[in-house]
């Protein structure tokens, strides 16, 4: 690990979220800064919020969009490689985000691609664009960005449980990742089967000297968290040797362990939630969930706006307003 190289990439997370906030208190000023460009959404997997969600960043930019959310109408099922589908897209496109239940994929799309690659989620491995809007809710919740500190470690003090499905939860994986990187001490809480892969603890450990704190249930730390992110059991990524039956309904966040919590604890959750995460908690004022989709559109938006080399024009001079 390279001190230096990685405290450039917080820095780099860090300005491009500071620039989302700008986009977010002035959304409509950013419209038209990406006209000309199009963006393709390649999604080999179910999605609502990422595809959607990317699609609204682009066209607010005012560029466009085009791609699929059916790879069966793609030639795909004619035994295109991924390889040869980034070489295509290259043409056709000025970025690409894509969604793949293999993980690496956005990886072997991107070593063909002549463009930029976001990796909108890849099987189990990580969700990296969910990771940053979740860490901006976070920020925004709880710290200020003006009150940046020199280590950047702005969710510093921060004690932050990752609950559910953590082995085959990409989106858990990538926010444990982030926690770390900017400070928050996390704690892993999940039933045996569904703890923390190695390759996560290896590198919390490596690169952020952090070893969790390992429990089974929510209820023996909940009164210690200032973040509780849960996720859903990834049922379509459980390997044959596991019994869904022995996992499903093994956590669950409602009011009544929600009594147990700080009252100024933040509920979070990548979304789509099964039955991990109570419906009586959505008139909760802990609640931030539906917050995290919304804060995804401006986070995106300045992330497709840093990609398409334009956020010198950002932090410049807003252009002209699109008529
Ligand atoms: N959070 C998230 O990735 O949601 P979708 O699967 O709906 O995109």
């Amino acid at each position: 690990v390279n001190p230096q190289a990685s405290m450039e990439v917080v820095k780099g997370i860090y300005d491009y979220l500071k620039e989302a906030a700008g986009m977010q208190s002035q959304l409509e000023t950013w419209a038209g800064i990406c006209r000309s460009k199009l963006l393709a959404t390649l999604f080999y997997e179910p999605s609502t919020r990422t595809r959607l969600s990317f699609e609204s960043a682009m066209e607010r930019l005012n560029g466009g969009t085009l791609g699929f959310a059916d790879p069966q109408a793609t030639s795909i099922t004619k035994g295109e490689t991924l390889a040869d589908t980034a070489r295509m897209v290259t043409n056709y496109a000025d970025l690409i985000v894509v969604r793949h239940n293999w993980a690496g994929a956005a990886r072997v799309i991107a070593q063909h691609a002549h463009i930029p690659v976001i990796n909108g989620g890849d099987g189990s491995h990580t969700h990296p664009t969910q990771a940053l809007a979740d860490l901006y809710t976070i920020i925004r919740r709880k710290s200020k960005f003006e009150s940046r500190k020199p280590s950047l470690a702005f969710i510093e003090g921060l004690t932050v449980g990752i609950c559910g499905d953590l082995q085959f939860g990409r989106a858990a994986h990538s926010f444990a990742l982030a926690v770390a990187r900017f400070g928050g001490n996390l704690i892993h809480i999940a039933p045996k089967p569904l703890q923390m892969p190695l390759w996560v603890l290896a590198q919390l450990e490596q690169c952020h000297e952090q070893i969790p704190l390992e429990v089974e249930s929510i209820t023996e730390v909940i009164d210690r968290l200032d973040v509780i992110y849960v996720n859903r059991l990834q049922e379509e990524r459980l390997p044959p040797n596991m019994d869904a039956a022995t996992v499903r309904g093994s956590y669950l966040l409602n009011a009544a362990v929600m009594k147990h919590a700080k009252p100024d604890a933040m509920i979070m959750h990548p979304l789509p939630r099964v039955n991990e995460l109570a419906y009586e908690l959505d008139d909760d004022p802990r609640a931030a969930y539906f917050e995290q989709s919304a804060n995804a559109v401006p986070v995106r938006m300045a992330l497709i706006a840093s990609l398409m080399g334009l956020e010198q024009l950002i932090l410049t001079q807003p252009p002209e307003r699109d008529i």
